[in-house]
């Protein structure tokens, strides 16, 4: 069998399944990248905790992995701390420990908790806390701690959800090991799916540090915008207790199918706030070719708040240290007057993915047909953008398995897996 290429920028394990980015973090000049990971298959399952660093966001390099699952339990997505004022113990002052918290799956389904694991080397070798688990509601399903350090409450603070609730959960904690609910927060008329993978985080407005707003993404499956898994995003505030936001309008991060699971890098420098997600969808991640990996990251993505016209919107632009030069990275400009305009990427058989703009219907929209495999699901993604001024830029980054889309800065993203095969090298505009 001949292996189809590899993606060239994008993150993939040597070998074997991958799912959700967990625990990003930047420590000590190192971006760390652990992700849900089956050592031992390329299908789901012996959920455990890979990773990979990286000194630009641009190259990766795979680590031994760091927490593996256990003959009861599964290591289910979480994040990533730095103890620096040393408030669990774990390490000290001068060598402070990284602190990971994650679900801990019983493998039997009765059970999902929180628990800590920490390392004292910089992320090579993990301990778990012999007092595991430190959060335990007695439920089948509770999942996906993102933790940071929370300037306004100057503690802890963890968001978590109960999936099937549809609810997210915000907890506090001085030490990482005791937790206090602060409040909940669900949103009527949402997607109907399960929640997963949330992450509340401030950003300044149109790069004003003075003016703050509150983001929280929350990852749902099914029920994502195109079909099967998805992720919404509400902006507003956080005034110590509870997230209020803004609009109670759901919007969405990705308006492709490929974009999942995805959440921040904590303690990044500059305040820069630099997004990932696992390139896929649950309704076909097991059946998308393995050789021998099975799943990607979306490239980093660098998230910031503008304001246009009367509304705050949330940008994602690829990383600006992202080195592009070994496959597709192309701008072009549209001109909405009428009916459909774009570009087509053509691959030397013939196919071709098409990126456009229907000025009658006001829609964005992706067609990968022709590079797709049938799995029986819609091909052709659409996103509204109803666009007032003479021109918009499209800018897209074309790998050897995915297509991702930033229209007007980022202002609307459309991310899409391509089978496998050669980066296209023809574009034609129509
Ligand atoms: C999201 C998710 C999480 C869970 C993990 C298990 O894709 O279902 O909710 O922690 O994957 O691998």
């Amino acid at each position: 069998m001949t292996l189809a290429p590899r993606p060239q920028i994008h993150f993939t394990p040597m070998r074997n399944w991958m799912n959700d980015p967990n625990g990003l973090i930047f420590y000590k000049g190192l971006y760390h990248l652990f992700f849900q990971y089956n050592p031992e298959g390329d299908q789901w399952g012996n959920m455990s905790w890979g990773h990979a660093t990286s000194k630009d966001l641009s190259r990766w390099e795979e680590q031994p992995v760091a927490i593996e699952y256990t003959p009861t339990h599964a290591v289910f997505s979480g994040s990533m701390v730095v103890d620096y004022f040393n408030t669990t113990g774990f390490g000290s002052v001068e060598n402070p420990a990284m602190v990971a918290i994650f679900t801990e799956h019983q493998h039997d389904e009765a059970r999902q908790v929180q628990s800590l694991a920490y390392s004292l080397d910089d992320g090579q070798r993990w301990k778990r806390y012999e007092s595991n688990p430190i959060l335990d509601l007695e439920m089948k399903n509770f999942r996906d701690p993102k933790v940071t350090w929370n300037r306004v409450n100057e503690c802890w603070i963890m968001s978590v959800v109960k999936p099937h609730e549809e609810t997210v959960c915000f907890y506090e904690s001085d030490n990482l090991k005791e937790w206090r609910l602060l409040s909940e927060f669900s949103a009527q008329g949402s997607a109907a799916g399960i929640w997963e993978c949330p992450d509340l985080f401030p950003l300044s407005v149109d790069g004003d540090s003075a003016n703050k707003k509150w983001v929280l993404f929350i990852s749902v499956n099914p029920g994502g915008v195109t079909g099967g898994s998805g992720t919404f995003y509400f902006i507003g505030d956080w005034n110590g207790k509870e997230f209020i936001p803004d609009s109670v309008e759901m919007r969405w991060l990705d308006y492709g199918r490929d974009n999942y699971a995805g959440v921040t890098f904590n303690e990044a420098p500059d305040d820069r706030k630099i997004y990932l997600g696992w390139m896929n969808n649950w309704e076909y991640a097991d059946k998308i070719p393995a050789n021998p990996y099975r799943g990607a990251m979306t490239v980093p993505r660098e998230l910031t708040l503008v304001t246009r016209g009367s509304e705050i919107h949330l940008l994602q632009k690829p990383v600006k240290e992202l080195v592009t030069t070994s496959v597709l990275d192309y701008t072009f400009v549209i001109k909405p007057t009428s009916g459909k305009s774009g570009s087509r990427f053509s691959r030397s058989d013939g196919s071709s993915v098409v990126v456009g703009y229907d000025a009658d219907t006001k829609m964005i929209y992706l067609d990968r047909t022709e590079m797709w495999f049938d799995f029986s699901t819609a091909r052709i993604e659409s996103a509204p953008y109803d666009w007032q001024g003479a021109e918009f830029e499209v800018r897209v980054i074309i790998d050897s398995s995915s297509i991702e889309t930033f229209v007007s800065g980022g202002q609307v993203c459309v991310t899409d897996l391509l089978a496998p095969g050669e980066i296209p090298s023809v574009i034609t505009a129509f």
